[in-house]
């Protein structure tokens, strides 16, 4: 199988599973135990948690570790929610702008919280995918309590202004917190949170090699939000639940190793996009949705010439390129199981037929040359069957 979905998950590093190994086996402590197995658990805890925080330019205190960037971002979005409500606002008194473009686990906390009378507003994207800092400047009021966008879109690739979106808010609503899933960030651009003045943001480990069932939050120093999970003093109070260590081992292997090999990944990942993108650009049947500025190596998203979208079905295609051995997607079909129009696409002003019938090809340190010729060639013959 030739596996171009990197965007949805990566292949677990070899090398992290054998970091983890150990804590499954003999090393099965409660970190929060104070006998000998106890303290080993806790001390490959508290080590997975300086890595992972010195890979964002964070404190180790300022990390909690989460079921995953799902459980992260609704951790950020309620909790800043309802830290509010207890400083005494009611919930129709709050406020939180994100963008239409986000990832359903921001939406649907936010959708959640609307439920109760809190407002959100959803800023537009522009056809690049990104938001626009004027329009978010003019959102901005008094009673804003949270800005949440995220770094980088997992459909299209596009790259947010973060620390911008950031500037703006500290001045113009000091009061509001500034959240940013981060999560297709990790591992293709640089993230520093002191650099980009956020407050709260997303990491998820199953996208740069790591485990799945792990992510974390970064909550800056001074910063209270209110629990998710009661029931435990774990995570500084934070979090309660008995700590996945062997998890949170394999989340600081796969940052440790993204960091030790970043420059040849880089690289790797720069030549293969471009080859990619050169190759489609030479399709006259192909427009291409991730723009040639601001967007991740990773992930190239693209869609048909008008007139061949009508003979197109969406899913089909999908399905074809699996038969062909080669695992791609819309972006979107993650989360459905049945395809739906891409909100991201429609976000971005394309029509229903290309929320429909687009393909996003994510890629990763594993993909090789030999891996998009194969797509390639399946694509081109695709081509011809339509013509
Ligand atoms: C941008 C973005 N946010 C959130 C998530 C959800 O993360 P997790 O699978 O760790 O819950 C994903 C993964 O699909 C994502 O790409």
């Amino acid at each position: 199988m030739i596996y171009l979905d990197n965007s949805a998950t990566t292949k677990l590093d070899d090398r992290v599973r054998e970091a983890m190994l150990p804590y499954f086996i003999e090393e099965y402590g409660n970190a929060s135990s104070i006998y000998d197995l106890g303290r080993h658990a806790r001390i490959a805890l508290e080590e997975a948690r300086t890595t992972v925080a010195n890979a964002i330019g964070a404190e180790e205190s300022e990390i909690i570790f989460t079921s995953g960037g799902t459980e992260a971002n609704n951790h950020a979005i309620k909790g800043t929610a309802f830290q509010a409500r207890d400083k005494g606002k009611r919930f129709e008194q709050l406020s939180i702008i994100t963008s239409a473009a986000e990832h359903h686990a921001v939406l649907e906390p936010c959708e959640f919280l609307s439920s109760f009378g809190v407002a959100t507003t959803k800023l537009n994207v522009n056809d690049r995918c990104q938001v626009d800092t004027e329009e978010l400047a003019s959102r901005l009021s008094a009673d804003t309590t949270l800005v949440s966008i995220m770094s980088v879109n997992n459909e299209i690739g596009s790259i947010n202004p973060v620390g911008e979106i950031a500037r703006r808010t500290k001045e113009l609503a000091p009061q509001a917190l500034v959240h940013t899933d981060a999560i297709q960030a990790l591992g293709k651009i640089a993230i520093d949170v002191k650099e980009l003045n956020i407050d709260l943001l997303t990491l998820s480990a199953h996208k740069v090699h790591g485990p799945k069932g792990i992510g974390a939050l970064f909550i800056r120093r001074g910063i209270m939000i209110e629990p998710l999970l009661h029931g435990g003093a774990q995570e500084r109070n934070r979090r309660g639940s008995t700590e996945n260590v062997a998890l949170a081992v394999g989340f600081a292997k796969a940052v440790t190793i993204m960091r030790e090999e970043w420059n040849e990944r880089m690289a790797h990942l720069s030549i293969l996009k471009h080859y990619l993108l050169h190759e489609l650009k030479t399709m006259p049947e192909i427009v291409l949705n991730t723009p040639d500025e601001d967007s991740v190596n990773s992930i190239v998203n693209f869609t048909f010439q008008k007139d061949l979208l009508p003979k197109i079905d969406g899913e089909a295609l999908l399905i074809r390129f699996d038969l062909e051995g080669i695992a791609v997607s819309n972006g979107s079909a993650c989360t459905s199981g049945s395809l739906q129009p891409s909100h991201v696409l429609m976000a971005m002003g394309k029509g229903d037929d290309v929320a429909r019938k687009s393909v996003r090809v994510s890629i990763s340190k594993d993909t090789k040359a030999d891996d998009l010729d194969a797509f390639l060639g399946v694509l081109r013959k695709l081509m011809t069957e339509l013509a």
